[in-house]
């Protein structure tokens, strides 16, 4: 059982503009469900950077509705007590209503509380048919990684007026449409500022300053696992690569020398 009780979307609406803000962080597999459902972070997300993080792809535009419900279901196995969100994949959202639909109840029955949704045009009608059939809906504005080839590349959103203010709208369609929380990223800080402050969402930041009303991370980044991954948003806090590198290169020493395994580690 973990420490805390499990969020609700009335959680998140609660935090809005509050001090006490959300914390998330990605999750993509059993074991490190296990270790955050005891920690004190609000919420899970099953992120299509799993892809990228977990199978080596190069973007992640890899991953589809089977392999996002493989992993939602461990993380759920491994997290019984957290409000967990799953990324709807690639085009699972531009097929048309009745696979998107599909898409969302395999997420849902794979354990999901709510889906995450990138973008919003051509999508107003889907998200508020989702949110109408009970399924929570978190949307995500400025980089929305699934479209990083229109894109041109992983790069911050939403510099210059024009595109601010087509933020600004984007994000005021996504409140009506019926989204809970909404996450920004790579966007910058005043321009998050100004969107949480004008629109009735709570909003969840990554790379977007300090003024949202909470934040997200991608555990392994913020574990330091990735030692060559040092993007201008990221606080390391822990030098992950480090302690495994260390604990393996030990255990290798020690089984060279006969250190390991002691006879008190040994059956008599
Ligand atoms: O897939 C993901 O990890 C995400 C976060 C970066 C917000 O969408």
């Amino acid at each position: 059982m973990g420490k805390h009780k499990q969020l609700t979307v009335h959680d998140f609406a609660a935090r809005k503009g509050s001090a006490q803000k959300i914390s998330m962080v990605t999750c993509y597999d059993y074991w490190s469900a296990t270790v955050l459902n005891r920690s004190d972070v609000d919420c899970l997300l099953v992120g299509d950077s799993l892809a990228m993080v977990m199978h080596g792809f190069e973007s992640t535009v890899h991953a589809d509705v089977d392999l996002m419900a493989l992993h939602t279901r461990a993380v759920r196995r491994g997290a019984p007590d957290k409000f967990i969100v799953a990324d709807m994949p690639f085009l699972s959202v531009r097929k048309g209503l009745e696979r998107a639909m599909d898409a969302v109840q395999t997420l849902i029955q794979a354990g999901a509380s709510a889906v995450k949704i990138e973008g919003e045009r051509g999508q107003l009608d889907l998200i508020a048919h989702i949110v109408e059939s009970g399924v929570p809906v978190m949307g995500h504005l400025g980089l929305t990684p699934q479209a990083v080839l229109g894109l041109g590349g992983h790069r911050v959103q939403g510099r210059d007026e024009a595109a601010a203010r087509e933020l600004m709208a984007s994000a005021r369609r996504l409140a009506d449409a019926g989204c809970f929380a909404l996450v920004l990223e790579c966007v910058p800080a005043k321009l998050a500022d100004c969107v949480t402050r004008a629109v009735p969402l709570t909003t969840i930041g990554i790379g977007a300053g300090a003024r949202t009303d909470g934040q997200v991370l991608v555990l392994q980044d913020l574990l330091g696992t990735n030692p060559d991954f040092q993007p201008k948003f990221l606080r390391r806090y822990a030098d992950g690569f480090g302690v495994v590198n260390g604990a393996v290169n030990q255990f290798h020493a020690d089984v060279q020398s006969g250190e390991f395994p002691s006879r008190q580690e040994s059956y008599a």
